[in-house]
């Protein structure tokens, strides 16, 4: 073997003790014992396979001042994540190829991880030319960050019949536009009534009528009785953020907290994380949406949207497993192997055949969470003093890329759409 990886690993659902062995940056061979070139052996430390994060705002290009895909993907790698699928709602928008490719060879040269471009959908997207590159299409129900509203799933009907006919996920930013209130904010709970949980259920039940022909994926679900009306569609998938899972609008956060949709109330939360555990839920995903501290200090009501994630959302997940309200199970489920499925890359998985992206965790090793510390190019989070366990260190494609916290490997990230050979 040309790289041999032994520790506590979690292959088939279980952590067995066992060498994970890699040739040309794939598993190749799983076995109690291998030989190789080269053996790191992390001893009774967990190896779990690198997270995918289905759901970042790189920034890239267009609004570098608040992240690149050099910071975001450092924020990625020391947290665990491998693979990132970045936003469509850049500047420009990724709605045309050239835009696409355009990002791709941004992406090409700074990122230290995996990923995948989301391809936005308004009228007149040519969905059959993205398809091919894309690693899904985007659509935004209601207004936020970026230009790519749509108001009317009428608007992009033919659109949607191409999504459906190309077999690519259609993820969804569902709060109904209409449906939203515009009162003058001064908090978190008054962001939470302008868009309240019925935004969000009344823009379920109109993709559930008018988008059924489409692999449909709900992202950042917010509110816990929206968990009934996504059972009601076939084959939709699902994906729920560490924020909407962990804060609330009692958090004391200010327009740290404000993100699209909104923080909810703690039965809201805990709600979620129940759906997390039953399965209810497919992905967790961070929504890293960066802006910058200086964005954040505005009035509440002309604060951005959004928080930075990629980098605590797995480290934050892990502590829950520490503290065993979640088991390791739910968490490599929800980060690695699901995402992997539903976009049909070869990650998420120790088993040969799959890329050899692994995370090498200290289960007792909490650190305190410190936005000045991570490595987005905001700085900030609004997880801040709370407990996470980041990784020791995170091989991509068999090389180790991050140790310690320090990086140690290459920027050779790549697009991870149609390698599945
Ligand atoms: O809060 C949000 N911020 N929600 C979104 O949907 C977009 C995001 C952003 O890009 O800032
Ligand atoms: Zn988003």
């Amino acid at each position: 073997m040309e790289v041999v990886v032994e520790g506590n690993c979690y292959v088939s659902g279980r952590l067995e003790r066992c060498c994970v062995g890699i040739e040309n940056g794939r598993i190749s061979k799983i076995a109690k014992t291998l030989d190789g070139d080269k053996v790191y052996n992390f001893g009774s430390k967990l190896v779990i396979p690198g997270a995918i994060d289905a759901h970042v705002h790189f920034r890239d290009p267009g609004m570098t001042n608040k992240e690149d895909f050099g910071t975001g993907s450092m924020a990625a790698i020391c947290g665990g994540v491998t693979c990132v699928f970045d936003m469509p709602n850049t500047r420009p928008p990724t709605t045309t190829l050239s835009a696409l490719r355009d990002k791709k060879r941004i992406a090409e040269c700074k990122s230290l991880v995996d990923f995948g471009l989301f391809a936005g959908v308004r009228p007149g997207t040519d969905i059959a030319s993205l398809s091919k590159e894309a690693v899904g299409f985007k659509l935004y129900m209601a207004s936020t960050t970026g230009g790519l509203l749509v108001t009317s799933l009428d608007q992009v009907r033919a659109e949607l019949q191409a999504v459906a006919a190309s077999g690519k996920v259609l993820a969804v930013h569902a709060e109904d536009e209409s449906l939203r209130a515009r009162e003058a904010e001064e908090s978190l709970e008054d962001h939470m009534r302008n868009r309240s949980a019925d935004c969000e259920a009344s823009a379920i039940r109109k993709l559930g009528e008018k988008a059924k022909a489409c692999r449909l994926h709900i992202c950042h679900v917010s509110a816990k009785n929206s968990l009934p009306l996504l059972a009601k569609i076939p084959n939709l998938t699902a994906e729920v953020t560490p924020h909407h899972l962990l804060l609330d609008t009692a958090s004391r956060l200010g327009t740290l907290g404000k993100v699209n949709p909104p923080l909810r109330r703690r039965d809201d939360r805990q709600g979620l994380f129940q759906g997390l555990k039953d399965g209810k839920l497919d992905i967790v995903a961070s929504d890293h949406a960066p802006h910058t501290l200086e964005e954040k200090e505005e009035s509440f009501d002309y604060a951005p949207t959004g928080m930075p994630g990629v980098e605590t959302m797995l480290p934050l997940m892990l502590h829950h497993v520490k503290e065993r309200h979640l088991d390791l199970g739910t968490v490599v489920r929800g980060l690695c192997e699901r995402p992997g499925e539903i976009y049909g890359v070869n990650k998420g998985r120790i088993a040969p055949g799959y890329d050899a992206d692994l995370s090498v965790i200290d289960i007792s090793a909490a650190s305190v969470i410190k936005g000045s510390k991570l490595h987005s190019k905001c700085a900030w989070s609004a997880f801040e003093g709370m407990h996470g366990v980041f990784p020791k260190a995170v091989l991509l494609r068999g090389e180790v890329i991050v140790e310690d916290g320090y990086l140690v490997g290459e920027r050779k990230g790549r697009d991870s759409v149609g390698r599945q050979e």
